[in-house]
């Protein structure tokens, strides 16, 4: 067992409805002692891929990415969400739906930020339905850059974004991949790895 799926069993919250309150650690509180053994594991595991730039989403991906990005001496870029209809040329734009809140947002990055050099991996910190990976792939493949890999915090086993995504044929590690939850016992199990 790693790091992240002890901490997520001593510290993590089951609530109804399949959601992991992870807010003390990792999403709201953040430990950057953790998300930097985080790091080190996603270094091992991309390691001999050629990335030069992390690419995150907004708000929570963000701390993750920035600490991760120091294991990779690389640059970090965020999706900025946006519900402005009026976007002008100078962004590349995707959509994102959340089913989680019920809502779709238009995610943006600059165009200065992103192009055909780059070699991306992208980072989060949830993988669910994979709505805001698949945005994010999106938005590599308009600037013309590569994907090189996709590494996630908690991925729910249990929802299809991670077989969608991998499916496609990225490189995705997910720390801890968590198979299924009660809330009412508050266990949680993960698929062996
Ligand atoms: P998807 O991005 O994989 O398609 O998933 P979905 O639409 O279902 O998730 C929407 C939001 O809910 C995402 O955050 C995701 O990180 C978060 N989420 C999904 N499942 C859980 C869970 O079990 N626990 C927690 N804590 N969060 C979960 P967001 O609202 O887009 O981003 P942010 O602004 O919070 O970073």
């Amino acid at each position: 067992m790693n790091c992240l799926e002890e901490r997520i069993l001593k510290d993590g919250i089951v609530k109804e409805g399949n959601v992991l309150k992870v807010d003390s650690f990792l999403n709201h509180q953040m430990d950057i002692n953790l998300f930097n053994e985080m790091g080190k594991e996603f270094a091992k595991r991309f390691e001999g891929k050629n990335i030069n730039k992390i690419l995150t989403i907004e708000a929570s991906g963000i701390g993750i990415a920035c600490v991760v990005a120091q294991h990779f001496n690389v640059p970090v870029v965020f999706a900025k969400k946006s519900k402005s209809i009026n976007i002008d040329g100078d962004m590349y734009v995707a959509e994102v739906v959340s089913y989680t809140h019920k809502n779709t947002n238009q995610v943006i990055v600059s165009k200065k930020f992103l192009s055909e050099d780059d070699h991306v991996l992208i980072i989060d910190d949830f993988l669910a339905n994979g709505c805001a990976l698949q945005g994010l792939i999106s938005i590599v493949q308009s600037a013309g850059g590569t994907v090189e890999g996709i590494g996630i915090a908690i991925e729910k086993g249990f929802q299809p974004g991670g077989q969608i995504i991998r499916n496609l044929g990225y490189q995705l590690e997910s720390l801890a991949i968590v198979e299924s939850m009660d809330a009412s016992t508050g266990k949680v199990e993960f698929r062996a790895q």
